[in-house]
């Protein structure tokens, strides 16, 4: 939850914490001169570039240009957000959140934070006890011993009893003298329908807390021992709690995501403890619910700034699968490349880990297929590749291209699924199209950049056209002006040296000159251009409010290159074919064709 800090409030947390101190909790550092120097975080690196000056009190690695305050550096290292990170720092140094500066209103938000986050505390530790310290927990201990749970797993991650009988937990509130409001509000207990009072709401199950990414305690799970149903019952949300935001084991798995690049995602409780128990503890759990925007940002976070993965773990149900398919476009904002790990049917993670071991885990993980590849692969076995098929698989997999926002990652996945199922790019384009109105009239108000105009304009044409790439030169002229990182990348490449449209390439080359090498703004490059087509086009770019992930920017340059490549390819095997039917006159005119391609590259 996101509470509002005002100014005063944030400068007396920032001047009660000390950077030195918060950093070398998470970094060992070594004293250099006036500052502190030890091993980025955030790169890899053998030699210490990484300082902290606790005069200035802000950190700077001179590897990899990160900095900033204390703040900065905790939103980075545990890839919390900002009101995360100033709470925990007050909360490190003892400065009282709710204070005189707040609302009333903001004020009574803080505090029942504090409240309901101390109050699971006392609880775990109570549901903790019975499983643990008290004969009652026996049948629980019993059944966690049958599920092969290590007593380590237990203990990290705070699994406790909640023992039969309808006041168990109530009984405790009351001896430590707790708040049944505040309770009920966590949802502990339940007033009762018929007369006055209360229940326990977790009764004879094995509970697990929710700990949040900081490690507070913001929910219980809780099973039951035998074929009970429900299975499984979890609090409902609560002012600390929202579904859509938690993940199961985040707080332990951080680390190891951020040092791995990667995460896997599971979906239940126990297959979440299976894999940290096996090692893999770069794992979190969905708890049966559907991956959201905000649980992909979170983890995305956690993972650094490298580049990162997640891997969705799912038994062969259809269910999750289908859920998948919604979040494509969440993990491309997010510049998080996702892949399917589908386990044998009839296992989930925890029955697979139990039996086979981790590496016949990681066996599986190395091949996984990326998510797009294998929601294509899942239409295409589901419908097959008839007429019928085809027409079925675009069906399916068009809205799940609509929903990609970034017009770049759109265009260049409708041309992978043209390209593997073997369809014409139109067809695709104008079921997505078709969608994407139908979007768009829903929500009139959403606005259409420039260049997606232009495009689109163009695409109407893309079936008659056979130099359909020139949109993706555009496209990629436009990815230079909006995202001048990847210019260098684009001269690496040698992607210009490959453009046919000579306007185009000219247009590119004064982007790498002005942009690139005298680090020029979008400005600049307009007041440079003399020629007015190019100037209209470069003000079109600028004026659209395009989001660019870097990975959707390094999926655009490898299919061009690709593309570039088949039509080379192509052509060779035209010559060759020419030149067995002694076909002179086609001959001449591809051997110039290939001529021109050549002396693009030069
Ligand atoms: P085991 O069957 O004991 O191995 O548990 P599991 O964790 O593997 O659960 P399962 O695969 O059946 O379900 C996956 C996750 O969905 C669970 O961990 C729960 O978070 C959630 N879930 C399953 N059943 C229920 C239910 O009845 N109620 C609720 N609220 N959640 C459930
Ligand atoms: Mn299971």
């Amino acid at each position: 939850m996101a509470l509002y800090i005002p100014d005063e409030k944030l400068a007396e947390i920032r001047n009660a914490g000390d950077i030195v101190d918060v950093i070398s909790a998470r970094v060992f550092l070594k004293k250099a001169g006036k500052d502190f120097a030890g091993l980025c975080p955030f790169h890899a690196e053998k030699t210490p570039s990484f300082t902290v000056s606790p005069e200035k009190q802000i950190f700077h690695c001179f590897g990899c240009g990160a900095g900033g305050d204390v703040f900065t550096f905790l939103m980075k290292y545990e890839g919390i957000s900002f009101p995360e990170a100033v709470e925990a720092v007050a909360r490190q140094y003892g400065v009282v959140m709710p204070s005189a500066d707040m609302s009333d209103r903001q004020r009574q938000q803080a505090s029942e934070r504090e409240q309901l986050l101390g109050l699971n505390r006392k609880v775990m530790e109570f549901y903790r006890d019975m499983l643990l310290g008290d004969a009652r927990g026996k049948p629980a201990r019993t059944y966690l011993k049958k599920r092969a749970m290590a007593p380590k797993m237990i203990e990290d991650f705070g699994i406790g009893y909640a023992p039969p009988g309808w006041e168990n937990l109530i009984g405790f509130l009351r001896k430590t003298r707790q708040s049944m409001v505040l309770a009920e509000k966590a949802g502990l207990i339940v007033p009762r329908k018929q007369k006055n009072g209360f229940y326990d709401r977790f009764r004879n199950r094995v509970i697990f807390p929710i700990l949040d990414v900081t490690g507070q305690v913001v929910a219980f799970g809780g099973r039951v021992m035998d074929d009970g149903l429900p299975k499984y019952l979890n609090s409902p949300e609560t002012p600390v709690y929202q579904k859509r935001m938690i993940l199961y084991g985040m707080h332990a798995a951080k680390s190891a995501c951020r040092s791995k690049g990667c995460v896997y995602i599971v979906e239940g409780y126990f297959d979440l403890l299976a894999m940290h128990q096996h090692g893999l503890n770069n794992s979190v759990a969905t708890l049966g619910t559907s991956l959201t925007r905000d649980h992909i940002r979170r983890l995305s976070r956690a993972a650094g700034s490298g580049d990162k993965k997640a891997y969705l773990v799912f038994d062969s149900d259809e269910a999750g699968i289908n859920a998948a398919k919604r979040t494509i476009g969440a993990f491309l904002e997010e510049s998080m490349e996702a892949c399917v790990i589908l386990l044998p049917s009839g296992h989930d993670p925890d029955s697979f880990l139990f039996e086979h071991g981790p590496e016949a885990f990681d066996k599986i993980a190395a091949k996984a297929p990326n998510l797009f590849g294998f929601l294509i692969n899942n239409a295409v076995s589901g419908h097959g590749l008839g007429i019928d098929g085809k027409v079925k698989v675009i069906a399916e997999i068009a809205p799940v291209l609509g929903e990609i926002r970034d017009s770049v990652a759109r265009s260049v996945y409708i041309q992978h699924l043209a390209e593997t199922i073997g369809v014409d790019e139109s067809a695709v384009l104008q079921k997505v199209r078709q969608l994407r109105t139908n979007l768009s009239a829903r929500s009139p108000a959403a606005p259409q950049p420039g260049l997606k105009q232009g495009a689109d304009a163009s695409e109407d044409k893309i079936q008659n056209n056979p130099r359909q790439a020139d949109r993706m030169e555009m496209q990629v002229v436009a990815m230079m002006i909006q995202y001048p990182e990847m210019i260098a990348e684009v001269e690496e490449k040698q992607v210009l040296e490959q453009f046919e449209d000579a306007r185009m390439k000219e247009l590119g080359g004064e982007i790498c000159r002005i942009m690139g090498r005298k680090a020029g703004t979008a400005s600049d490059l307009l007041h440079n251009l003399g020629d007015e087509n190019q100037r209209q086009l470069v003000a079109s770019v600028m004026m659209e409010e395009a989001c660019w992930a870097k990975q959707s920017c390094l999926l655009l340059l490898s299919q061009f290159i690709q593309c570039r490549q088949r039509r080379k390819n192509d052509l060779l095997q035209q010559i060759r074919a020419a030149e067995q039917n002694n076909d002179h006159e086609l001959l001449v005119k591809l051997l110039s064709q290939k001529q021109k391609q050549a002396a693009g590259r030069r």
